[in-house]
């Protein structure tokens, strides 16, 4: 079969893109054996064009003029790999509306404006792609859309940031929050600016894009609760550790009696569950539905040529179901209700920093057990100034937690406002042995 040549513009020319033009030649043998046709990156646009590139692209290709890609009727194909949402998200509609298709590994761009991108691509009739925008190298926006489109899934739990997963095993390792930072951006996994990885931001659009195409139902990045690894004290690790537990931050979305609900946020899991394995950048989505019980799919989660790999798959993608209707382009087809604010259920873990005197401990107990809220194991350690008590409860209504932990702030022997994290275990109070 004779190959077929295919033009290729990417918005970008960073970690990514330079990846996606270097797998683009180092692999072309292979590419082109695999789908008949050689990838050529044509154009790629850049806000320099004297900065050094890891890997060089040819003569002419790096350009600061988007219209050398909007007007090239050659070009049907661009891969957005430069971020950003405002302006991006103006450049890739106009590049729809122009007929052509369009994947991203642009998480805030889809969390954010993915209905009306959506809406540009299908009116257009081209298609608008994402895969790498969730977790790197792992397939899982295919999985979901493809593999198990006939499983009602329920449940999707995991670990979708590269970068604090990274930073949170160096921790545990010793290293210092911002060293940890530091070699996380280096090694090119983090987000241009930071905040978005520490804080939540990045994981809670992915989880937003994740729970859109689970549950058929769009979430957008304001639906997403979100806590960060930023709110994290070094005593939590450590006594993550003695309670035989590592601390990761982890992305819930779950469908419960018709409603649903997203969040992100530290957890404390258990040392046994599959979670507590995933080390370094790499990402793990548990996916939990009806005809598949459970399938765990994990790999990077960061990184150039580990993202660059889903968007060369989604290019080839395009490539082999053009103009065939192969997949809608959105996949949302129905709107569920989220779950009230409160109403979420979890064991919990919090530590608190009291005054060491007769009667706190009690007060503190009396002020969960008003609301429900039911002690499994309790750690003391003490300090020059006094104690701290970390608590880990039973399964608790989040809304109950929340009103016990504001009396508890409010009992003069206590001297912060705890953030409470939720633990993460297959097993049990009983089989944990803190029953
Ligand atoms: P990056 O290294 O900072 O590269 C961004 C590239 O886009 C640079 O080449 C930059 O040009 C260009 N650019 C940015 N804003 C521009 C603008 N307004 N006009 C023209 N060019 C512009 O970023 P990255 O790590 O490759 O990430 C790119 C995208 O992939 C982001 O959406 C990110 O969330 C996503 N992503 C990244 C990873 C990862 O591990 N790095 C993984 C998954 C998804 P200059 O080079 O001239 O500055
Ligand atoms: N900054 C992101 C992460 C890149 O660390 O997971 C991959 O989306």
């Amino acid at each position: 079969m004779a190959s077929v040549d295919v033009p290729v513009a990417l918005l970008g020319y960073g970690t990514v893109g330079a990846a996606v033009n270097r797998l683009f030649h180092e692999q072309a043998e292979d590419i082109e054996r695999a789908t008949g046709h050689r990838l050529r990156v044509v154009k790629a646009l850049v806000r320099s064009l004297d900065k050094e590139r890891e890997f060089p692209a040819a003569p002419g290709v790096l350009t600061t003029d988007i219209n050398e890609i909007l007007d090239d009727p050659s070009i049907s194909v661009v891969a957005e790999v430069m971020g950003g949402v405002e302006g991006t998200g103006e450049t890739v509609l106009d590049l729809l509306r122009r007929g052509k298709n369009v994947v991203t590994a642009n998480k805030q761009l889809v969390a954010r404006r993915g209905d009306e991108l959506f809406a540009a691509a299908s009116s257009s009739g081209v298609q608008l792609r994402f895969e790498a925008s969730v977790c790197a190298a792992i397939p899982v926006i295919k999985v979901l859309r493809e593999s198990l489109v006939v499983t009602n899934v329920h449940s999707v739990l995991g670990i979708v940031n590269g970068t604090t997963n990274f930073m949170l095993t160096a921790m545990e390792a010793g290293m210092s929050y911002d060293e940890a930072l530091a070699d996380a951006q280096a090694r090119g996994y983090a987000e241009a600016d930071p905040t978005d990885d520490v804080t939540g931001a990045d994981a809670a659009a992915k989880m937003a894009i994740l729970a859109t195409v689970a549950f058929a139902s769009r979430y957008a990045l304001e639906d997403v609760a979100k806590v960060g690894i930023d709110t994290i004290d070094p005593l939590d690790v450590a006594a993550a550790s003695q309670l035989d537990m590592v601390i990761r931050l982890i992305g819930q979305a779950r469908l419960m009696d018709g409603h649903v609900d997203v969040r992100v946020s530290p957890a404390l899991v258990d040392k046994h569950h599959p979670l507590a394995a995933v080390e370094g950048a790499f990402n793990a989505v548990m996916l939990q539905g009806d005809a598949i019980r459970e399938i765990t799919l994990e790999g990077p989660g960061a990184g150039g040529v580990e993202t660059a790999s889903a968007v060369i798959a989604d290019i080839t993608s395009v490539i082999g179901t053009m103009g065939t209707g192969f997949l809608q382009n959105d996949p949302v087809r129905r709107t569920l209700p989220r779950l009230p604010v409160g109403e979420h259920r979890s064991p919990y873990y919090f530590h608190l920093s009291v005054e060491d005197r007769p009667g706190v401990l009690s007060r503190v107990a009396d002020e969960l057990a008003q609301r429900q809220v039911s002690v499994s194991r309790l750690l003391q350690h003490q300090s020059l100034d006094g104690a701290t008590l970390h608590v880990v409860t039973h399964e608790a209504r989040e809304g109950d937690l929340r009103d016990a932990l504001t009396a508890i702030a409010a009992l003069p022997e206590v001297k912060r406002a705890p953030q409470p994290f939720p633990v993460i275990s297959s097993r049990g109070v009983t089989e944990l042995g803190w029953a």
